[in-house]
């Protein structure tokens, strides 16, 4: 849009621009910032426009974007202009990740740039390297408190390993998606430390309050993230004799985006991690960027448009980079992450399915879809050009965090249905064989959430160890379940390493201090290569997990309404224990898939009669994609295995 005063701020600011950045070729930089100039314009204004040094703050900003955009690699230009023509690319369903540690998987960046062909005999073709930057030797929240944005940690490579690493997967055709830590720095991190010495321009970077008067009306109405281990959301600094905000651990101070120089300095390292060679930044803790007295401080307007104005800037320097929002939040909250009132995706055109992740979990400790049904039922459509990153385990604990309405069309009591979950994934149910371990429990509230490997919550860490066969088909029928949906719900599917080997909890951090208070280790594996080498050795639940999602992933990649278009119906049935959707093209039906998972232990059947587009006309003529069998149908009634699933199709 054209509009008068936003362009002449931008003609003042070119005229500014020093030599260095006015003489080179600057055209398509020049294209994206006018058509993005207005909304930068705005938004920035809106944030910042009550400060007197407003226009030099607007300067610097656009010269971030400029600079950046002069060291972007010429190979990364190209990909940013094909990826402008092809702009919904990654809605395709040939894209699937992988989340993983580098240390955990490969030793460092090296060691993973050494398995890039483990990725590709799975069928991963996007790689999320979880925090590899800068952290405190100590506890450092598995890297996510960052103590330089720009360096990698020794303990795992170089900055030019990463660039390496980058390169390859490229050749190769693999996505990489690195993390950005927006919302706070490790107390190592140089801005702290100049806070600390007592530099007010840093101490202005942070909330720090030299008493308890603004932390007590905080604390009046935000939640603790993590009761157990740092309750409270301020700490109190002796040397700076302040209290800082610390929303997380007492170690991760919360950056004030109510300071531009904040919001400048954050953008230019999401640019810098572009130039790199990340083609998807995964931005953490989104909802938690704004702080406002009296609220949650979380999901506030004004973090959406720190995000808008990211995106808006992002597009201007590196337009074919992608963001990730990892905003864990309730499922009306968490599709405003997308960007509200549009079509394309405003500010993050990918967000974590944590619904469906959780809604998963209750199918699994219930036996039943009821809650999976209604909860996702009740998740905001998506926008057109913006897609879910769906899961079943990350590097996270899992948190209930579906709606209670929802838990009561299911037929459940909000608080004794969660406290079942709980003590179902967790072990502590009779009849589970679950291995969950409890995170965050929260005394006050009587809150918990779940820590634990997937193979461990789905009882094969207890069938291994008893040796019981059934009990270990039935664990890796759970395993390869929960993945039937995540690969064809529309999305991303983001496998978490180690569960395509069934990787137990491994108790190992205990030991260790810094990691001990934090359950979340046991899901945080070293991967046995030795026990990966077994997905070779038929008879192995290695091999059956293994080859069943390398199956999985080479199926899906063909079947074209997997592609992400807002292209799912979902289907009620009678039968409470299965769950059902229909994939199909947007402009003919033809090409359907139904999806239908039984979440329980025994044969279900559904009347295909009952369906619309499923009856009678088609029988006969079904076929699973999967395994590429025909499904076994009795007259028109499908019949389903214990937790098995198919993915139906008429065979033409
Ligand atoms: C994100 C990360 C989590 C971390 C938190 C604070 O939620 O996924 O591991 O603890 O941010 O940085």
């Amino acid at each position: 849009m054209y509009e008068q005063a936003s362009h002449s701020l931008l003609n003042d600011i070119l005229n500014r621009l020093k030599a260095e950045i006015s003489s080179r070729d600057l055209r398509h930089f020049y294209t994206r910032l006018g058509a993005n100039f207005y909304g930068i314009h705005s938004l920035f204004k809106h944030l910042y426009g009550e400060r007197d040094d407003f226009e030099l703050q607007a300067q610097r900003l656009v010269e971030t974007m400029a600079r950046q955009y002069i060291r972007r690699p010429p190979a990364l230009r190209k990909v940013d202009l094909e990826r402008e023509k092809d702009f919904d690319w990654f809605l395709h369903q040939k894209w699937a990740g992988m989340a993983l540690y580098s240390n955990g998987f490969g030793g460092d960046l090296k060691g993973v740039g050494e398995r890039l062909g483990y990725f590709q005999e799975l069928g991963v073709n996007l790689v999320h390297i979880m925090p590899a930057m800068k952290c405190p030797e100590g506890a450092s929240d598995g890297g996510y408190a960052v103590s330089d944005f720009r360096a990698i940690d020794p303990r795992v490579g170089t900055l030019p390993d990463m660039q390496k690493l980058a390169r390859d997967m490229r050749k190769r055709g693999i996505l990489l998606a690195l993390d950005v830590v927006l919302n706070h720095t490790s107390d190592e991190h140089e801005w702290a430390i100049k806070a600390r010495a007592g530099d007010p321009a840093y101490q202005d970077f942070y909330y720090t309050y030299p008493n308890r008067a603004v932390p007590d009306m905080f604390e009046e109405s935000m939640p603790e993230i993590f009761p157990e281990t740092a309750p409270g959301n301020f700490t109190w600094n002796e040397e700076m004799q302040r209290w800082v905000m610390t929303v997380f651990n007492s170690y991760q101070w919360d950056l004030n985006y109510s300071n531009p120089a904040v919001f400048i300095e954050m953008l230019d390292v999401i640019l810098f991690w572009a130039n790199q060679g990340a083609d998807i930044v995964r931005l953490d803790a989104v909802a938690f960027l704004w702080k406002k007295i009296g609220s949650t401080c979380q999901n506030e307007r004004e973090a959406h448009l720190i995000l808008q104005l990211l995106k808006d800037c992002s597009q201007v320097t590196a337009p074919g980079v992608l963001f990730i929002a990892e905003a864990i939040v309730a499922p009306v909250e968490v599709t405003k992450y997308f960007g509200e009132d549009a079509v394309i995706a405003k500010e993050c055109e990918i967000a974590y399915n944590a619904t469906l992740m959780a809604l998963l979990w209750d199918a699994v400790a219930t036996k039943n879809a009821r809650l999976l049904r209604e909860g996702v039922t009740s998740v905001p459509l998506k926008l057109e050009r913006a897609t879910w990153l769906n899961y079943v385990r990350c590097h996270d604990d899992i948190g209930l965090g579906f709606d209670d309405n929802d838990i009561r069309q299911a037929g459940y009591e909000p608080v004794s249905h969660r406290r079942y979950l709980v003590d179902y994934l967790t072990g502590q149910h009779p009849g589970t064989h679950a291995r969950g371990v409890p995170f965050g429990r929260n005394e006050r509230t009587g809150d918990a959430r779940i820590s634990g490997s997937l193979a461990s919550l789905t009882g094969l860490q207890h069938a291994l160890e008893s040796e019981d066969p059934q009990a270990i088909d039935h664990a890796v029928r759970t395993i390869l379940l929960l993945h039937s949906i995540i690969c064809s719900f529309g999305g991303l599917p983001l496998l978490y390493y180690g569960d395509e080997i069934g990787t137990l909890n491994d108790e190992s951090y205990m030991e260790d201090p810094h990691k001990s208070g934090d359950t979340r280790w046991v899901h945080r594996p070293t991967i046995d290569w030795e026990k990966a080498d077994r997905r070779h050795t038929p008879g192995t639940a290695e091999y059956r997990i293994f080859q069943g999602l390398k199956q999985m992933l080479a199926v899906r990649s063909e079947i074209t309404v997997f592609a992400d278009f807002n292209n799912r119906e979902l289907i009620a049935v009678e039968n409470p224990n299965l769950f059902v959707f229909e994939r199909y093209n947007v402009t003919a039906r033809t090409d359907a898939v139904l999806v239908v998972a039984n979440f329980n232990g025994k044969p279900q059947s559904l009347d295909l009669d009952g369906l619309a587009h499923w009856g009678r006309h088609r029988y006969g003529r079904l076929v699973d994609l999967y395994t590429g069998r025909r499904p076994d149908l009795v007259n028109n009634t499908l019949v389903l295995g214990g937790y098995q699933f198919c993915w139906l199709s008429e065979m033409w």
